[in-house]
């Protein structure tokens, strides 16, 4: 088998992710515990296969080395943090931006701005300060993680037109797009009203 991309760097890529991942488990449970609420639902990450991490290298015009996966392009390490509340967004990303071992490097607001197509997230490219070696030979080394932040109703229509978007030669295009841009506009919608509701619960 060729060398992966990411050269000896590979193994490190798991255990990072891991790490930060019991992170926000452990933040997590310190609110069930104090609230009877927890902040997210759903939390998955994934290590771009080597694969991808050549072609996006490609398609971007970086050179496919170890120095491209790991420095030009971002989200070799990627996680998904998906919430019920979309307050719940925000006191995460008030979370990440408060931890020591963390730089965020890009923000990228599309709850606030969504995209034309109407897709919903929030993103944060991060900085992670590690116990591995990185490429440049820094011993405590850094590495960079894209973060998606969503609720499960923008996550369900992600992964709705993600699925789509492979589906070439479909008929009707024009209306697909406006049908989906509709769908992703009420889901925002009941996102609101499902916020309002949680809120006055709350207050009692
Ligand atoms: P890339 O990583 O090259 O896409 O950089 P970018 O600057 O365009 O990043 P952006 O923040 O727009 O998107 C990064 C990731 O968000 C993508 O890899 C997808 O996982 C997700 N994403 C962005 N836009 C869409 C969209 O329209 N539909 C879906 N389903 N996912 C999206
Ligand atoms: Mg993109």
């Amino acid at each position: 088998m060729a060398d992966s991309i990411y050269g000896r760097y590979e193994e490190y890529l798991e255990p990072i992710m891991n790490q930060f991942m019991d992170r926000l488990k452990d933040y997590n449970q310190s609110i069930y515990r104090d609230t009877g609420f927890k902040v997210f639902e759903h939390l998955t990450g994934r290590i771009k296969s080597d694969e991808s991490m050549r072609e996006k290298c490609q398609r971007k015009g970086f050179e496919v080395t170890a120095h491209s996966a790991l420095r030009e392009l971002k989200d070799a390490i990627g996680i998904r943090i998906v919430v019920s509340f979309v307050d719940d967004i925000y006191k995460l990303t008030d979370y990440i931006r408060s931890l020591d071992c963390c730089k965020i490097v890009k923000e990228k607001d599309y709850i606030r701005h969504a995209k034309p197509n109407g897709y919903r997230s929030y993103h944060m490219i991060v900085e992670i300060q590690t116990e591995y070696e990185d490429i440049d030979g820094n011993v405590f080394g850094n590495y960079y993680m894209e973060i998606q932040l969503r609720t499960i109703a923008m996550d369900s229509w992600a992964s709705l037109e993600h699925q789509l978007k492979y589906k070439k030669h479909i008929n009707n295009q024009e209306l697909i797009v406006e049908e989906l841009r509709r769908c992703a506009d009420e889901l925002a919608s009941c996102d609101v009203s499902m916020q309002t509701i949680r809120t006055l619960i709350q207050q009692g």
